[in-house]
């Protein structure tokens, strides 16, 4: 029997598709106007299309165009009497400055997994996934700058109190690594603010392990080394007394045997303090999670594909807490406690064996 069609709920599915279509040009708007430095340009006071341009540097033309799609989107407001364009202060906050509000950065993570699109959906025919090295080396720059302003802001006074008693210890000195450690900052923030203890960061990637040696030599840290290196073969000896991983278990190839390092790495009372998505293993339970379309469709464009390349577990961004615990207990970690990051992104698991 054909299905009766609601002519209402047609057009208004369409009006939502194309209100996708319209907030997903716009991230690239955004992209643009961060790589291009309009944003700080608008932030210092209202201008006209000349004017912003000027103090850019760039092309008049572009930039007026840019500006119309930043008005009709309702990023920028428009005085047509005087032809100026204004970044209101409070839109300012959110997409320019060193804080962790400035969400400017993510929009960065659209165009460079879209490049692989067509390799994805090939996958999707005949499985496997995209590599790695595919998204190298600009994937290492572009999560660099999506996290480092959170992670300047929330590493030592929002994830690291988690761990009962882990500050004290680091003040006093123990032997620390953080794995999958990408550009490093992470590592450098810790050694910086801890100078009795020492710091490792392994990553798989040349060009990670080459930018967090270089920010480290930057900062004058002698706490701080890099290593490149498959984190299934963590060493076992010497123990560490605290691994770290920053949003770098679930998109690993073997995430049992990386769990299962750690937990034979870390001394007696080590601390393995895992900070990833916040999310449930079950669809159903991420149903009504605004941000759960964005982490499913940065799974299947990133994460997931990443690790299915390699005929991998392909867990995926998604997780979630159920999975993420049962594995933990695999591992052997007998103790863990999970509590909310102080970002709305994250959860963190203070695991002890
Ligand atoms: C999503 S990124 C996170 C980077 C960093 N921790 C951060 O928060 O910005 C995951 C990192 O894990 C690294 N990685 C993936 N599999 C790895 C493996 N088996 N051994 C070492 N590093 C690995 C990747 O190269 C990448 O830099």
């Amino acid at each position: 029997m054909q299905q009766q069609i609601d002519g209402q709920r047609v057009q208004e599915f369409a009006g939502q598709l194309m209100g996708l279509y319209t907030g997903s040009m716009l991230s690239f708007m955004v992209d643009l106007g961060y790589k291009t430095g309009l944003f700080e340009a608008a932030a210092k006071g209202p201008g006209t299309s000349q004017e912003i341009a000027e103090r850019a540097g760039l092309n008049e033309r572009y930039v007026r165009e840019w500006l119309g799609a930043m008005t009709t989107g309702s990023i920028f407001n428009y005085d047509a009497a005087s032809g100026a364009y204004s970044l209101p202060a409070e839109h300012a906050i959110c997409l320019t400055g060193e804080t962790g509000f400035n969400l400017a950065p993510m929009s960065q993570i659209l165009a460079h997994l879209g490049k692989h699109v067509h390799k994805i959906a090939d996958a999707f025919e005949n499985g496997g996934g995209v590599p790695y090295s595919e998204f190298r080396p600009e994937f290492t720059e572009v999560m660099d700058s999506m996290g480092r302003r959170r992670y300047d802001a929330l590493l030592v006074s929002g994830y690291l109190p988690a761990a009962n008693g882990l500050q004290e210890q680091l003040q006093r000195g123990i032997r620390a690594a953080d794995i999958g450690c990408g550009s490093g900052h992470c590592v450098n923030i810790m050694a910086r603010e801890y100078p009795n203890s020492t710091f490792v960061g392994y990553d798989i990637a040349e060009d990670a392990i080459a930018k967090g040696n270089a920010e480290a030599k930057e900062m004058g840290l002698s706490n701080a080394r890099f290593e490149v290196l498959d984190v299934t073969e963590i060493p076992s000896e010497p123990k560490f007394d605290l691994i770290t991983a920053f949003d770098a278990i679930h998109d690993q190839v073997d995430p049992a045997t990386v769990l299962r390092r750690v937990s034979e790495a870390l001394a007696p009372d080590g601390t393995f303090l895992m900070i990833d998505i916040k999310a449930s293993s079950n669809v159903e339970e991420n149903v009504g999670n605004p941000t759960a379309p964005f982490l499913y469709g940065i799974s299947v464009m990133h994460c997931m594909t990443v690790s299915l390349a390699h005929d991998g577990a392909g867990l995926g961004t998604v997780w979630g807490e159920q999975v993420a615990r049962r594995m933990l207990a695999e591992a052997g970690f007998t103790r863990v406690e999970m509590s909310d990051a102080p970002d709305p992104l994250n959860s963190i698991y203070v695991c002890r064996e």
